[in-house]
Formats: structure tokens, C-alpha cells, sequence
């Protein structure tokens, strides 16, 4: 009995009453660090469901502003734009044409809401017709050869009012090539948020179905990392910032807490994570089997990325805690 008189910090004392679990609360939630992923697709009146991440869609670009403006009501300030397009090539050529679905899109989307900041996704996989990040050659990425392509498509995404320029497909030297090239168009004030760590991970499958970007032959292993690393991360983000980014990107969030974690001691720039589709698929799949709580799975999930030391979060998760917010403010 002595021994259990002699316990004097009692950790649950501070876990008594709700409010105390509040007031010790070491990270906070808040729709103000979500940013809402949305697919556009070219055409008009399209809403085409995506089966394996319900409530998602691919949407031409009016119903793309009806979902922005539902978002906006619910205090979602931050999105990030993917676009499916009419006609792929081998080049995709389609990603930085000014009639291209992001950019038509943007010019709409600023108008009709200046205020909200719009992401745009930098990448061929979308745009060309081998479903790669970038320029074939043999059969393998010539990664060079799609810097040019990258600097045109950032280029139109920039003149055509995009907020922060995030280059997706892990090609070398993209952020160097980015930063010369909009800088020298006028584009000196123009963020770019790298998706410096991406790794070849399983959690993109679907996603890829949303935005038809599969590739068509062998896989992204060459060009993404290798599950395994996490030094090899810390070199792609230093590197990454040594070449001019203002936001790195660690992808996906939740098999790679360490790295974020990791991260956030080394770096003093603005981290992002982004929690991608396989992770929104696997807590939507269980609760809708009744199998999991999905507002406590989905807030621990987001919590677990912040608290790892992430600033932001892409999260197809976005509306629904934002809706949660609202309701238990
Ligand atoms: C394109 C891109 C991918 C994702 C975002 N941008 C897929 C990929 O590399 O295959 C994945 C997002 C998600 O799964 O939510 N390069």
C-alpha cells in the first residue's frame, strides 16, 4: 500500500476532465493546414465517379468550381489542382498548352475566388500517353530532356494565376530548372512546393485510377524512392532547398511519419505532407464496413502527421474535417 501512496506524478491527472486534455493538447487540428486535392477533367458537365476514393470525382471544370466553392463554404482555403486531359502523346504536350484543363481552370477558379490559394501539380503522368512522369527514351525516363517540358508547364500554370508551383515526379534538378526559368519570366515571387521525398509507394493506387496516370509499361521505381530509405530522403530534401524550394514534400504522410519527423529537426522551412489516396481508401473502406470509427480514425491520422512535424497537409480528408469542425467547435 506505501508503494501506491508514494506515486506522486501521476500522469492521469492531467487526462480528468475534457477540458483538461484540451488545455495539455500538444498539436492541433485545424482546417486552416488542409489542402483540398481536386481532379479536373476536360469537357463540360462531367462528374465521373472515382470508385475507389468515394466523393471524389473527376469533374470538367465548372462542376470543379461548384466543389471549390462548396469547400470554400466549409473554410477550405488551400487546393491543389490535378488535371486529366482530352488528348495524351508521348510528350504531353497537352500539359502546357493554354487551352490545357489547369489552365483554363485557373483562370476561372482566381477570378471567381481570389482570395482562396491554388496549388498546382507539376507533372507529365496526367498528359502523356505512356502514363510516365516525363520523356521516354528506350524505354527508360531521360530526365532531362523533361526539364523543358516541366519549365513550359510551369510556365503557363504561372501566367495562367497559380499560386504555388509543386513539381511531382521526383526528376532531378527540377526545382534549379523551375526557379531559373520563372524567375527569369517575371515569376520572382512564385513558391514552390517540392515533392522532394515521393516514394514508389502502394498507397497511389487510387489516385492513379482518378487521374488515369498508370503507367503503361514497368513502374516508377527508377525515378521514386525506394521505400526502405530514409538518409536518401534527408539528401533529396537538402538538396531540393539548395536549389530554391520554399516547401518540401514528404509523400506519402502516413508510412513515413519517421520521415517527416526527421525532417522537421533538420530543416526550418515549411514541411508539407501529403496523405494520399490508398491512406483515405483504407479508413473510408473499413468505416463503411462498420469496421472503424471514421471521424476518430480519420482525426488521429491527421493528428499523427502534424504531431510528426508536418505545417500542411493535402488530405482528400480536407472537407469532411472541416465539416467535423464546424460541428464541434
Ligand atoms: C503524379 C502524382 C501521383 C500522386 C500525386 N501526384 C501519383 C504517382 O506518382 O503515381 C499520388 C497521390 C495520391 O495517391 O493521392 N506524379
Amino acid at each position: 500500500m506505501n508503494d501506491i501512496k508514494n506515486i506522486r506524478f501521476r500522469t492521469q491527472r492531467l487526462r480528468t476532465s475534457s477540458a483538461l486534455r484540451s488545455i495539455t493538447s500538444e498539436t492541433r487540428l485545424s482546417v486552416d493546414n488542409l489542402i483540398l486535392p481536386v481532379f479536373l477533367k476536360s469537357g463540360t458537365n462531367l462528374k465521373i465517379e472515382i470508385k475507389a476514393m468515394p466523393n471524389f470525382y473527376q469533374l470538367s471544370i465548372e462542376k470543379g468550381i461548384e466543389e471549390i466553392s462548396s469547400a470554400v463554404d466549409l473554410g477550405i482555403k488551400s487546393f491543389i489542382l490535378f488535371g486529366i486531359p482530352s488528348s495524351k502523346d508521348e510528350i504531353g504536350s497537352s500539359a502546357f498548352s493554354d487551352d490545357g484543363v489547369i489552365q483554363l481552370a485557373l483562370q476561372r477558379i482566381k477570378k471567381q475566388f481570389p482570395d482562396i490559394l491554388i496549388i498546382t501539380d507539376l507533372c507529365m503522368c496526367e498528359y502523356t500517353s505512356h502514363g510516365h512522369c516525363g520523356v521516354i527514351n528506350n524505354n527508360v525516363l531521360d530526365n532531362d530532356a523533361t526539364l523543358e517540358l516541366l519549365n513550359k508547364q510551369a510556365l503557363t500554370h504561372a501566367q495562367h494565376g497559380s499560386d504555388v508551383i509543386a513539381p511531382s515526379g521526383m526528376i532531378d534538378g527540377a526545382v534549379d530548372s523551375l526557379r531559373n526559368h520563372l524567375d527569369e519570366n517575371g515569376f520572382k515571387n512564385l513558391p514552390i512546393l517540392s515533392y522532394s521525398a515521393k516514394y514508389a509507394s502502394s498507397f497511389y493506387g487510387p489516385f492513379r485510377e482518378a487521374a488515369e496516370s498508370s503507367p503503361e509499361f514497368g513502374d516508377r521505381k527508377t525515378y521514386q524512392m525506394n521505400p526502405a530509405n530514409k538518409r536518401e530522403a534527408i539528401r533529396e530534401i537538402l538538396q531540393d532547398i539548395d536549389e530554391g524550394a520554399d516547401i518540401v514534400m514528404v509523400k506519402p504522410a502516413l508510412s513515413y511519419l519517421d520521415v517527416i519527423n526527421e525532417i522537421r529537426s533538420k530543416v526550418s522551412i515549411p514541411i508539407a505532407a501529403y496523405s494520399v489516396s490508398g491512406e483515405y481508401a483504407m479508413i473510408k473502406a473499413a468505416s463503411s464496413l462498420g469496421w472503424i470509427d471514421e471521424d476518430s480514425a480519420r482525426n488521429e491520422l491527421l493528428l499523427s502527421i502534424k504531431r510528426a512535424g508536418a505545417d500542411m497537409i493535402i488530405t482528400y480528408f480536407a472537407k469532411d474535417f472541416a465539416r467535423y469542425e464546424n460541428e464541434n467547435k
